[in-house]
C-alpha cells in the first residue's frame, strides 16, 4: 500500500515513526506499507521522525491526484479548509482516506462518507475518537448484535489531564494546560478542548455510529470545564468522588436521542471515576452486552496506533462503511 501523509504534527510524526519502526509486523499483518509522499506546513521545522527518501509535497493537495498513491492519510486538523478539500479530492480520485480529525468527521463525514461509497473507497477514523483506543471498531464490528442505550465516556485527554493534574497536584490551570500542548495533546486553539468542543465532535461520531444519527453538533449541550475550580475539585474528593468532563448519548424506549457534554460528579466506586490523566474511556450500555468498558491513551502519540489500524484493515481488505451503515440510513 502507498501512503501520502498529509501533516507533520505530533500525530503525523508518531505515524510516520510507527510505520518504519513496525513495518515489518504491518507486512505480515496486512500488506507493505511505504509512505511516498509527506506534506505539512513548515519544510525546515525540526521534526521527531525521519522523512529522507520520502517525497516532501509543497502544495498538500497535490497529494490526491499522485498516480502512485493508495491512501491518503489527513493529520492537518480542522473541520474545513486544506483537511475537508483534501478530504474530498483524495475520495473522488479513487484514494483511500484515514484521517484523525473529529471535527472534519463531525461536520462533514456524512458528505464524506457518501463520497467513498461513489467512489468505492474508504474512508475511516478511528484515530478521530478517544486516540488509540478502539472504540469505533468496537462499536461498529464487535458490539454490532446489540440495541445500545446508552454511551457515556471521557473523550478528551487535554480536560482530563487538566482536572487530574489540578486535582493531584493543586496545580495550575495554564501550567497543565501549557504542559498538554507540549505532549501534542490539545487542539491548535485549546479553547476547543477546555470547552468541550473537541468532546461534543467525538461524541456526534460516536452516535452516528451507535445510534445511526448524522452528527449534529447543535443537537448536543456542550459545556466544558473552563468554570471549574480547584475548589470545586475539592468539594468532590471530599464526597468521595471526581469531576469529569463527560460526553453522554442515551436513547430512550421511543428512539428519542439526547446527548450532551459537561462536567459530571462521578463517585470513585465508579470505573470511569478512576481514570486519569490523558487517559480516555467509553462506557457502553448494550441490551444483550450489558456494560462494555473500554480505556486507554487518548490523545498525543498513541493516536498513530489507530490511524495504522486503519491502514492495516484496508490492506488487508477489511472494508465497510464508515459509520457502519450506509450514509444515506443516517437521520
Ligand atoms: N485534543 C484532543 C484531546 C486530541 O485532548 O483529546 C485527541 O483527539
Amino acid at each position: 500500500m502507498r501512503i501520502a501523509l498529509a501533516g507533520l504534527g505530533h500525530v503525523g510524526a508518531a505515524t510516520l515513526r510507527l510505520l518504519q519502526a513496525n513495518a515489518e509486523l504491518l507486512a505480515e499483518r496486512g500488506q507493505m506499507m511505504k509512505v511516498v509522499a509527506v506534506s505539512a506546513r513548515d519544510k525546515g521545522k525540526k521534526r521527531d521522525c525521519d522523512v529522507s527518501g520520502i517525497d516532501w509535497v509543497d502544495d498538500v493537495l497535490d497529494l490526491a491526484k499522485r498516480d502512485d498513491v493508495d491512501i491518503v492519510v489527513e493529520v492537518v486538523g480542522g473541520a474545513s479548509g486544506i483537511a475537508l478539500e483534501l478530504a474530498r479530492a483524495a475520495l473522488k480520485n479513487g484514494k483511500h482516506f484515514v484521517t484523525a480529525n473529529k471535527a472534519l468527521i463531525a461536520a462533514h463525514g456524512v458528505e464524506l462518507a457518501q463520497m467513498a461509497e461513489t467512489h468505492k473507497v474508504q474512508l475511516s477514523f478511528e484515530a478521530s475518537v478517544c486516540g488509540a483506543v478502539p472504540v469505533l471498531k468496537m462499536l461498529r464490528e464487535g458490539l454490532a448484535a446489540n440495541r445500545i442505550s446508552s454511551i457515556r465516556g471521557i473523550l478528551n485527554g487535554t480536560c482530563n489531564y487538566i482536572l487530574t493534574r489540578m486535582e493531584s497536584e493543586g496545580a495550575d490551570f495554564a501550567t497543565i494546560l501549557a504542559d498538554a500542548q507540549k505532549l501534542g495533546y490539545a487542539e491548535a486553539d485549546p479553547s476547543d478542548d477546555i470547552d468541550g468542543i473537541d468532546t461534543a465532535n467525538k461524541l456526534a461520531i460516536l452516535a452516528a455510529v451507535v445510534f445511526g444519527r448524522a452528527p449534529d453538533l447543535g443537537a448536543i449541550f456542550v459545556e466544558g470545564i473552563r468554570a471549574i475550580t480547584l475548589q470545586d475539585l475539592r468539594a468532590a474528593s471530599a464526597k468521595g468522588g471526581r469531576i469529569k468532563l463527560l460526553g453522554i448519548a442515551t436513547r430512550n424506549e421511543a428512539g428519542e436521542v439526547t446527548q450532551r457534554v459537561q462536567p459530571v460528579f462521578v463517585p470513585l466506586t465508579e470505573a470511569v471515576a478512576n481514570v486519569g490523566g490523558v487517559f480516555n474511556a467509553l462506557e457502553i450500555s448494550g441490551d444483550f452486552s450489558g456494560e462494555t468498558l473500554i480505556q486507554g491513551r487518548g490523545a498525543g502519540d498513541p493516536t498513530a496506533s489507530a490511524i495504522v489500524a486503519d491502514l492495516v484493515d484496508i490492506a488487508r481488505g477489511n472494508r465497510g462503511y464508515a459509520f457502519g451503515v450506509p450514509a444515506e440510513k443516517l437521520v
